[in-house]
């Protein structure tokens, strides 16, 4: 069956949702969460966010020229849709109740609570309709020490986020790892 255009969205697979946590020119933090996403280059490593350009969130962006993103787990659905609903508050992570942790390369600070942080240099935009496609470069990458295996690698598979369906409904991500070979050939393990 055809539908709306308009409900284009809604025909393709939940992303996972980050916070992307920001500091404006008084040094006030603002978060907000962000579902449409990705890494768009390997290397250098490119991250970039879709963002409608009346948030604050673009704003300080294009100010400050920094933004940390924050991979939250499913106990932070609270916060996460609640950090949408914030009107511009004087200290948001007090307000979210979440603990300030300074960045290693940037002043945008990361947020303890998630699994993983990373922290992103404005690199350049893209007009995309209603939204600004802001490509971040990735210049630092703190991941929860029990994600870590054996040294450098991180275990993809034990991250836990959580994507948006709609409105306050959320889904976690959790699936079967599934080890694929070529069909017709012997290849046990292939590229990324
Ligand atoms: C789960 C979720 C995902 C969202 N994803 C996006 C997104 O990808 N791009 C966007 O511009 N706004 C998105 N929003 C809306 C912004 O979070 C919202 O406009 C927020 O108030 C912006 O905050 P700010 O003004 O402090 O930046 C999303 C909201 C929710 C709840």
């Amino acid at each position: 069956m055809q539908i709306d255009l308009s409900r284009t969205l809604y025909a393709t697979p939940p992303t996972s949702v980050i916070l992307i946590s920001t500091v404006d020119k008084n040094d006030r933090n603002n978060i907000a969460p962000f579902a449409w996403w990705n890494v768009v280059s390997k290397e250098p490593p490119l991250i970039a966010v879709s963002i409608r350009p009346s948030t604050n969130t673009y704003r300080i962006i294009k100010n400050s020229g920094e933004f940390t993103i924050g991979i939250p787990d499913p106990e932070l659905v609270d916060i996460v849709y609640g950090s949408a609903q914030l009107d511009r508050e004087a200290d948001e992570f007090k307000k979210l109740d979440l603990t300030v942790l300074p960045a290693v390369k940037i002043t945008s600070p990361r947020i303890k609570e998630c699994q993983v942080n990373i922290e992103c240099r404005y690199k350049n935009e893209i007009e995309c309709g209603d939204h600004m496609l802001v490509i971040g470069e990735v210049v630092a990458v703190e991941v929860r020490d029990d994600l870590i295996y054996p040294e450098d690698a991180v275990m993809r598979h034990n991250l836990k986020p959580i994507a948006h369906l709609t409105k306050n409904i959320f889904t976690t991500m959790e699936g079967t790892v599934l080890k694929a070979t070529v069909p017709g050939s012997n290849t046990k393990s292939g590229k990324d």
